[in-house]
């Protein structure tokens, strides 16, 4: 496998601030890299510098090797929030004004097909729901057939059903053989869409590899969830640690907690056992959680 972009020493320093430090990044042709961290870690800062939108304070992002030049905006699809858009544009006319920017372009119509919005093609883009423009600035980031696509939360603020409509898409781009690179302060979205995840937190790449690699180098225990209140008065002498209605107990050995337990009187009616997810895998290594 090869780099379609690396990233060296990228650095980013505001006033006061070192948004980015010190990162550094190789993501594999074909490959949806996970970038996960929360609000603050830096990842859109990141994602604009890898973009060429941003300056970087120090540090080299190459793209199949060369510099990023005119080429390279070609060749790459950035999914723009709101700001980007001119006021008073229906769908059509906004994918007709972004398409006109570029060589190289996708059908129109296979694009609005793919992105379910024949619907609102008419509509002024400022009248769309939360997914539909999802779905239509998704549209724009494809319109020159890009070989790598930038997603920076692209599902923040959706809701459920709308999340699960737009990772649909976002699979649709990868079996056309593109690579994304996806931000994302969702646990489920990393895990559902990405083989390769990047943890960052305070400028940095805390952890790295796929989902499952991540979870098996990082915990081999189980996590035994039982309600806070059988527990309660008791969670030192358990080794359980409260998160709202729920007292968790990491184990090594199942058998032996769960002996433990029942010694010690616990009612185990309510017992659930589960391996570690990403979102422990999060807290244990920046000891905070992920606000989703
Ligand atoms: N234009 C800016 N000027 C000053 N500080 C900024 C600017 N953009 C981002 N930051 C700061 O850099 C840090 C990282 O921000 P950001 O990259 O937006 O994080 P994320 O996208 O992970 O929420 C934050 O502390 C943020 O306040
Ligand atoms: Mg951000």
């Amino acid at each position: 496998m090869s780099a379609i972009l690396t990233a060296r020493e990228l650095r980013k320093r505001y006033r006061g601030v070192t948004a980015v430090d010190g990162l550094n990044l190789d993501i594999e042709e074909g490959s949806c890299l996970g970038l996960l961290g929360p609000n603050g870690a830096g990842k859109s800062t990141t994602i604009e510098m890898l973009e060429g939108l941003l300056q970087p304070s120090s540090g080299e992002i190459r793209f199949r090797g060369r510099p990023l030049d005119q080429h390279y905006r070609e060749r790459v699809g950035i999914q723009f929030q709101n700001t980007a858009l001119q006021d008073f544009l229906t769908v059509r006319e906004n994918l007709q004004f972004f398409a006109a920017l570029y060589k190289r372009r996708r059908s129109l119509d296979e694009l609005i097909a793919g992105c379910h919005l024949e619907e609102y093609l008419d509509r002024d883009h400022r009248r769309l729901s939360g997914g539909q423009r999802q779905r239509m600035l998704l549209a724009i980031a494809l319109i020159n057939d890009p070989d790598l696509v930038f997603l920076d939360e692209p599902t923040t603020g959706l809701d459920p059903q709308a999340r699960r409509n737009f990772w649909e898409l976002v699979q649709d781009v990868r079996r056309r053989g593109k690579t994304v690179l996806l931000t994302t302060h969702y646990m489920d979205e990393a895990y559902e869409l990405s083989d390769d995840i990047a943890i960052m937190d305070r400028g940095r790449i805390v952890a790295r590899g796929s989902p499952q690699q991540l979870l098996s180098e990082h915990f081999s225990d189980s996590v035994l969830e039982l309600p806070a209140a059988e527990i309660k008065g008791r969670e030192q002498e358990l080794s359980a640690v409260t998160r709202g209605d729920a007292a968790e107990i990491l184990s090594a050995d199942v058998n032996k907690t769960v002996q433990k337990l029942l010694a010690a009187g616990v009612s185990l009616a309510q017992l659930k056992i589960r391996p570690r997810t990403l979102e422990d895998l999060f807290i244990s290594l920046t000891g905070r959680e992920l606000r989703a």
